[in-house]
């Protein structure tokens, strides 16, 4: 090793000695794992070396958690980590930009995603989620981690993309459909990590997939723009297309195509597997479930909210989020070099005893007794990259389980809990939040 590279490496803290090829297959299978253990061995602060992420100081310390969420995001680029995702999401993407044309996307987005807009799509979600709900069959053993796939991918194609019916429409759903399954499948996602960004779109059948998505897309955005009603429209497609910059500038429909892909593939899939482990963890917690049926009954709101929180909390289905360093940053004790990344720890930071009193435990009360705190609470991540979909995707996990508590019971497949199991980018449950189904009633009268 040179030995400015050894000076380089006494300044990080200390992580584990594995091999960087073994480190980085454990973090693959096992990425909560690996935290944890380190956590353990070196403290909230420690480093890991994994491979295509470069090196990693991970972190669950309080001071360092909040200064990176407020740090310059001239200094901590979160932007250029994502881009394995440059083919699919393509380069105007908020995901992968950075400094200000990064906040140039995310002001044009935000106000579609403002909390006090969810309100418009709650019957769209629930409509959605009733028809899903009502085809689980009392006294039949359901995986309901594909359920919830299907309906979250149901709630953004028709709250995000605006599709109805029709057609075209039919044809996009299809076409989308097609491009999640595969951009979200792990054989496919190690292969564009393989081959690298710039070359991914000389893999076949993800080209095909692709292009048949931009050109029902561009036919799409174009008819919207030519629309005269799109002021009524209340879909993120028709927003966005109305949408202007600081300098009255519109998107341009490359923009917008890029953007919408990133919602998709940003909002399906981890509202799909958070609502998932909300069924594992209800199945197995009647208590839990029957105070929330009680509150649904009696059309009250604040424990649904506090089981939502407790479900991000204790199962969060991203475990880390990361900011690669323009320029030396200090925390605590350590000065890191440039090209580092510090890595706060949304799974260590939750299972941490002084915030969160017997953290392994399910009980939605806490945050009930204590509201999330900015620094503590961060499923979303935070600062300037926290999650643009936060508000809408607790909305809907607020509608699906209103709904499915009013139409159906849970009750765990088997008894042991289903263990966390890391699918390309998420964590989702081991057993795909398999379930017995009852009806609502038997419920209430067993009580
Ligand atoms: C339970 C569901 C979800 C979870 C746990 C989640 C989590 C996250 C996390 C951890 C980040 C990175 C934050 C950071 O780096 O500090 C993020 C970013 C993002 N999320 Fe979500 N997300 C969810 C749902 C959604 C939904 C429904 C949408 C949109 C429809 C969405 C859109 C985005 C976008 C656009 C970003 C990038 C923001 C930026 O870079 O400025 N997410 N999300």
């Amino acid at each position: 090793m040179p030995v400015a590279d050894q000076r380089a490496h006494a300044a990080l803290p200390p992580g584990p000695q594995l091999p960087r090829a073994l480190q980085t297959a454990i973090w693959m299978r096992r990425a909560q794992g690996l935290l944890a253990w380190s956590r353990r061995r070196y403290g909230d602060t420690f480093t890991l070396r994994i491979a295509h992420e470069g090196t990693w100081v991970v972190t669950c310390n309080l001071e360092a958690v909040k200064s990176v969420f407020t740090g310059d995001p001239r200094i901590l680029h979160a932007g250029e980590g994502n881009s394995v995702l440059l083919p699919v999401l393509g380069p105007n993407s908020v995901l992968l930009l950075d400094e200000e044309e990064h906040m140039r996307q995310r002001k044009l987005l935000l106000p579609p995603f403002h909390g006090a807009r969810m309100k418009r799509y709650e019957a769209l979600m629930q409509e959605i989620a009733a028809a899903e709900i009502e085809r689980w069959r009392p006294g039949e053993v359901r995986q309901l981690r594909p359920r919830m796939q299907a309906l979250t991918l149901e709630v953004i194609l028709r709250a995000v993309f605006g599709v109805a019916e029709g057609q075209r429409l039919e044809e996009l759903r299809r076409a989308l459909r097609r491009l999640v399954a595969y951009a979200t499948n792990p054989r496919a996602g190690i292969m564009l990590a393989v081959v690298g960004p710039a070359r991914g779109e000389r893999i076949r059948g993800f080209r095909e997939r692709l292009r048949t998505v931009d050109e029902l897309l561009f036919a799409e955005i174009a008819e919207r723009r030519a629309l005269a009603e799109i002021a009524e429209r209340e879909d993120i497609m028709s927003l966005l297309l109305q949408a202007r910059d600081e300098d009255g500038a519109p998107m341009s429909d490359k923009e917008v195509r890029d953007e919408l892909l990133t919602l998709l593939l940003a909002g399906h899939e981890t509202t799909a597997n958070a609502l998932a482990w909300a069924v594992e963890r209800l199945a197995r917690h009647p208590d839990a479930t029957a105070r929330l049926q009680e509150e649904v009954d009696a059309g009250e709101s604040a424990y649904l909210q506090a089981v939502v929180q407790e479900i991000l909390r204790l199962r969060p289905v991203i475990s880390v989020v990361a900011r690669r360093l323009k320029a030396p940053f200090r925390i605590g004790a350590w000065e890191l070099p440039a090209g580092v990344g510090i890595v706060p720890s949304i799974y260590l930071m939750h299972r941490r005893a002084d915030i969160y009193p017997e953290p392994e435990r399910f009980r939605p009360e806490r945050f009930l007794e204590q509201p999330p705190g900015t620094y503590t609470w961060i499923p979303f991540g935070g600062g300037v990259r926290r999650c643009l979909g936060a508000a809408f995707a607790q909305f809907e996990m607020e509608v699906v389980l209103r709904e499915l508590i009013a139409r159906r019971s849970l009750a765990p497949a088997r008894a042991q809990s289903e263990r966390v199991l890391r699918r390309a980018f998420t964590e989702t449950p081991s057993r795909d939040a398999e379930v017995l189904i009852g009806s609502a009633e038997r419920m209430r009268v067993a009580r």
